[in-house]
């Protein structure tokens, strides 16, 4: 296999093909070069044929290429990988092709967030994929890309933002007989951002949230709430915790509520921001 693929790239090198055949080649070569897990090498020649599918304005072809270099380069140079689905993107979305155009910015939003971890940039592209679904009305997919972006945006305490994104997906979700019982997640979320930032604001936007969605009033997680807002107000650690642990104890929380509710604890004079 390998004497094949060098005898194909010594026919595209002779560079006497008329342009269909040379993209044909670097397609099969191409399809080589992955069979033998040379992931650079394979990116190239789809980045290639996408070129050539480009002169030849087969645009759907170009970008189809595109992504599978992109798809190749993945394993080898994210980097490289990011911009041919960004190639990819711009036929797409030339073409009128929002959906799938969202699909590779959701590709783009996973390199940058596993591979070479720039949240910032993740965040860019889960939100202009979740624009791309609003505008298709492809509302679910639309809320688990914001979903994303406010999960990383209260990381990276930017909590308004978070906020506004968790209230937005929280009112999508809250008349959807199949989705509302996400809601109350939803509102939770938001309402540990406000409290973050100000106690005060924390228990207004409750208030609000119980208006809006009555079933919220019911959930654990409100009880939660008001514990955790007495016990602020106390500024009492230890009733804080323990409120924290009885929670735990039947809806195990996971690393990012752990993670708010330890820098809500931390507002708490003297406390050491842990869970002990
Ligand atoms: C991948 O292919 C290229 C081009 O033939 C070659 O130069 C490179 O050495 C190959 N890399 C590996 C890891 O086999
Ligand atoms: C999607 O959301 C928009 C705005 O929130 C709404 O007007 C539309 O009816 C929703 N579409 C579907 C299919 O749920």
């Amino acid at each position: 296999m390998k004497l094949k693929s060098i005898r194909f790239l010594f026919l595209l090198l002779q560079g006497n093909h008329k342009v269909e055949d040379a993209c044909e080649m670097y397609a099969r070569a191409a399809n080589m070069f992955k069979m033998a897990k040379n992931w650079s090498a394979a990116g190239n020649a789809f980045c290639q044929a996408a070129r050539l599918h480009m002169q030849l304005q087969n645009k759907l072809d170009s970008a189809t290429s595109f992504v599978d270099a992109g798809n190749a380069y993945k394993k080898a140079d994210p980097q490289e990988a990011i911009n041919c689905l960004n190639q990819a993107i711009d036929i797409y979305t030339d073409m009128g092709r929002f959906t799938i155009a969202a699909k590779h910015h959701i590709t783009i939003a996973e390199v940058y967030e596993s591979e070479l971890v720039d949240i910032e940039k993740a965040i860019a592209h889960y939100e202009q994929a979740a624009d791309y679904y609003k505008g298709e009305e492809s509302n679910s997919s639309a809320n688990k890309c914001l979903l994303k972006v406010g999960h990383y945006s209260a990381q990276l305490e930017q909590y308004q933002k978070a906020i506004e994104i968790y209230e937005q997906v929280a009112m999508n979700t809250m008349d959807n007989p199949l989705l509302k019982y996400n809601a109350k997640e939803y509102f939770f979320k938001a309402s540990l951002c406000h409290f973050i930032v100000d106690e005060l604001n924390a228990k207004l936007a409750i208030e609000k949230y119980e208006e809006m969605f009555p079933a919220f009033s019911d959930s654990r997680e409100l009880k939660l709430l008001k514990k955790l807002l007495e016990a602020h107000e106390e500024q009492n650690s230890e009733a804080f915790t323990e409120a924290v642990k009885d929670f735990d104890s039947v809806s195990r929380l996971d690393q990012w509520l752990t993670t708010m509710l330890l820098r809500i604890k931390k507002t708490i004079q003297g406390d050491a921001g842990d869970l002990k």
